[in-house]
């Protein structure tokens, strides 16, 4: 497509680069396709940018444009995000490789910086070494104050979609425009709180929006049933865009059916996935959800 070449596979030139990387200081790892082979690249920054687009091309596209490679149920079907907030972080590459193996269309990133939400997680070097465990989707949810600030690195660390919450930002318009420039996918989160035409203005820089069905901050909360009107209400402002609805927060096979029935077609779900121990229990959760959810549309 467009001349170019589309990978579903690691080709069996891709390495993984040992330059330092100078953010981190610790060995890029990222894979590329010429790292280590001919010497090319003179920076990690290249090397990030060549293996940027090499994901780019095995993971997201698959998922949004619906080309031959794609998985059909991602193409029009529901979406389901596993949020690795409930897995054992102890155990994270292993998890990570379970939901993929299980399922999971997009892996949700949930990053909290302690400030903007109550709770901190993990930002770009983890995301960054998560990226050798799958191709999957990486779905960057920034439950963070100042996005502006880290967008290039959450992009470099190889998150695809990168959503940032309304009440973060600003100049939303121009957020959005950068997560664009910089390669991803651009999505906004709304707060229980917020409502649908904050982002009237900035349909035609939006790829995803995020609807919040718990207050940001924690998984394993209750599901808030009034969220259902203001997915149908976004539902009808996008009606004809390329934009996807996505829900997050106490999402399960009970309540997968009224968000997907009202317009949503992305679901996180964090502990009604990670509920027992590995691939064939997180397999079934998966399929529990998707299947509730698919019903209902
Ligand atoms: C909440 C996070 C969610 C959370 C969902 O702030 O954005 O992604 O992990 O967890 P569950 O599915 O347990 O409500
Ligand atoms: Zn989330």
């Amino acid at each position: 497509q467009g001349g170019q070449q589309w990978w579903t596979v690691r080709p069996a030139s891709a390495r993984e680069c040992s330059a330092i990387d100078p953010q981190w200081g610790s060995p890029c790892g990222i894979l590329c396709l010429d790292a280590g082979i001919n010497g090319r690249h003179q920076s990690c920054e290249s090397l990030n940018a060549r293996s940027l687009s090499f994901r780019r091309r095995t993971a997201i596209t698959p998922s949004w444009t619906g080309t031959a490679q794609a998985d059909m149920h991602v193409d029009d079907g529901i979406i389901i995000a596993p949020s690795i907030l409930a897995s054992n972080f102890s155990r994270l590459a292993d998890e990570v490789s379970a939901i993929d193996r299980a399922g999971a269309d997009w892996i949700h990133l949930d990053v909290m910086d302690g400030h903007f939400v109550p709770n901190l997680t993990f930002g770009p070097p983890v995301i960054k070494a998560l990226r050798h465990v799958t191709d999957r989707t990486f779905d960057a949810h920034l439950m963070v104050s100042n996005p502006d600030a880290l967008l290039d690195s959450y992009a470099k660390a190889g998150a695809e979609i990168i959503t940032v919450h309304a009440e973060a930002c600003p100049h939303l318009d121009r957020t959005l425009s950068r997560i664009r420039e910089l390669g991803c996918r651009a999505g906004v989160s709304l707060n229980p709180h917020s409502p649908a035409d904050v982002l009237a203005n900035v349909l035609d820089r939006l790829d995803l929006i995020l609807v919040m069905t718990v207050n940001p901050g924690f998984g394993g909360q209750s599901f808030i049933g009034e969220m259902v009107e203001k997915i149908a209400t976004i539902r009808q402002m996008t009606a004809g865009r390329d934009i996807v609805i996505e829900v997050d927060g106490g999402i399960t096979a009970e309540t997968a059916p009224l968000v997907a029935a009202a317009g949503a077609r992305a679901l996180v779900a964090g502990s009604a996935v990670f509920k027992g121990d590995g691939e064939a229990a997180y397999r079934a959760n998966i399929d529990a959800i998707r299947t509730a959810a698919a019903a209902a549309r």
